[in-house]
């Protein structure tokens, strides 16, 4: 696959990674791409590169436009090692380059990469002139990582936005506009879901800068280039970072002899008798990434195990721990779980559940072996309940 040029002089000139499907616990069933973008002015500019592995496509790319011994700038906005994995190698190919990145940025890389090699440190508001175009950075702190920023050119009003925006994608298009719409907009609410979700306060800020720049590209560092779709991407990222509902019960679990499987499945009945969209999620059939995106726009969350040897099912502390970190905000839920001659498991998930944010409504509901019909009753009417809450939100 050949460069693009995005604008004039501008070219796309990353990898497209079809087959990766694991991308640090993130499953990528679409596969992605690492964006790298090179500018060819006065002066050469690489914006970003890409992991490791793919140098001798990227430095392919740049050549069909310039000798990559010609780059002059090899601009990081984000030290992340899908984006910086192969800078080092493109700046000992041009010994006169200068690595331009953020005060944190700078720090990172060289850890990552020690070396003697030059580094201008950019804050928000400086320039880097290199010719006919000039580039501007915003610092976008803990964006997701500290070193991260944008960098910006306002006569093109084009914004390169290493993670923000991104998706995993593995597309031979590069433009929103060649791609399905909803695959698109999937992929991107899982990006968001999964990397971004913790971070709304951030990016509530970031969008509210953002809106005063005039910005009719962007080009994020995963997945195709925003044009046309701009508008429902930004408008998309404003709901997410508010954790607008979408009228939604979710029944999350795992079971070992049907009886919490039973329980999981009469909240979603009462969920259903009263008109809301409600899903039953077995753990150990759903991947946690996906579980996870639909999590985002969840008004409830509710959470079940059966008891092991005093506590939670490992399937379900596992997908407890992963949750906790993303701190999915404006969810209600409780805890159930049936057990054998001894509780605890339904407690545990309980308080698991809390430290992640869920808004714990009532007390666990347990059982003993069997879900008798006062339990599978307590069941239908809780799920009535988080459903009525879903409506009024
Ligand atoms: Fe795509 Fe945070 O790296």
């Amino acid at each position: 696959m050949n460069s693009i040029e995005v604008k004039k002089g501008i070219y796309w000139v990353g990898s497209v990674d079809w087959n990766v499907r694991d991308f640090h616990g993130y499953t990528t069933s679409r596969g992605s791409s690492y964006n790298a973008y090179l500018i060819v002015d006065e002066k050469i500019a690489l914006i970003d590169s890409v992991k490791h592995g793919f140098r001798q496509d990227m430095l392919a790319k740049i050549a069909e436009h310039v000798d990559p011994s010609k780059i002059d700038y090899v601009i990081s906005n984000h030290t992340e090692p899908d984006h910086s994995g192969e800078l080092l190698a493109v700046m000992q190919q041009a010994p006169q380059s200068q690595l331009i990145a953020s005060a944190k940025g700078e720090k990172g890389l060289r850890q990552y990469y020690p070396g003697d090699y030059p580094c201008r440190v950019v804050k928000t508001g400086d320039t880097l002139n290199l010719g006919r175009y000039e580039l501007s950075f915003i610092n976008t702190p803990m964006l997701h990582w500290p070193d991260s920023m944008f960098t910006y050119l306002a006569s093109e009003k084009l914004l390169f936005s290493m993670d923000a925006f991104g998706q995993h994608l593995a597309s031979n298009q590069r433009f929103d506009v060649d791609v399905d719409f909803d695959i698109l907009m999937h992929e991107a609410k899982t990006y968001y879901a999964n990397i971004i979700m913790h971070l709304g306060s951030i990016v509530a800020k970031t969008l509210k800068a953002a809106s005063e720049l005039a910005i009719e590209t962007v080009c994020p560092s995963h997945g195709v280039i925003w044009t046309k779709h701009l508008p429902d991407i930004i408008s998309r990222y404003q709901d997410w970072c508010a954790f607008k509902p979408a009228g939604k019960v979710l029944v999350i679990y795992d079971s070992m002899w049907h009886s919490t499987e039973m329980m999981a499945e009469q909240i979603v009945a009462g969920a259903t008798e009263e008109g809301v969209q409600a899903q039953l999620i077995r753990l150990p059939n759903h991947d946690l990434t996906n579980v996870v995106t639909e999590i985002l726009d969840a008004d409830a969350v509710v959470v079940g195990s059966p008891t092991l040897n005093n506590g939670m099912m490992p399937t379900v502390a596992a997908f407890l721990t992963y949750i906790k970190g993303l701190k999915p905000a404006k969810k209600i839920g409780f805890a159930f779980g049936s057990h054998g001659w001894s509780g605890g498991g339904a407690a545990q998930v309980g308080q698991e559940m809390e430290a992640t944010g869920i808004e714990i409504v009532r007390e666990p509901i347990v059982c003993q072996y069997r879900p008798d019909q006062a339990v599978l009753d307590q069941c239908l009417s809780a799920g009535k309940e988080l459903a009525q809450h879903a409506k009024s939100c």
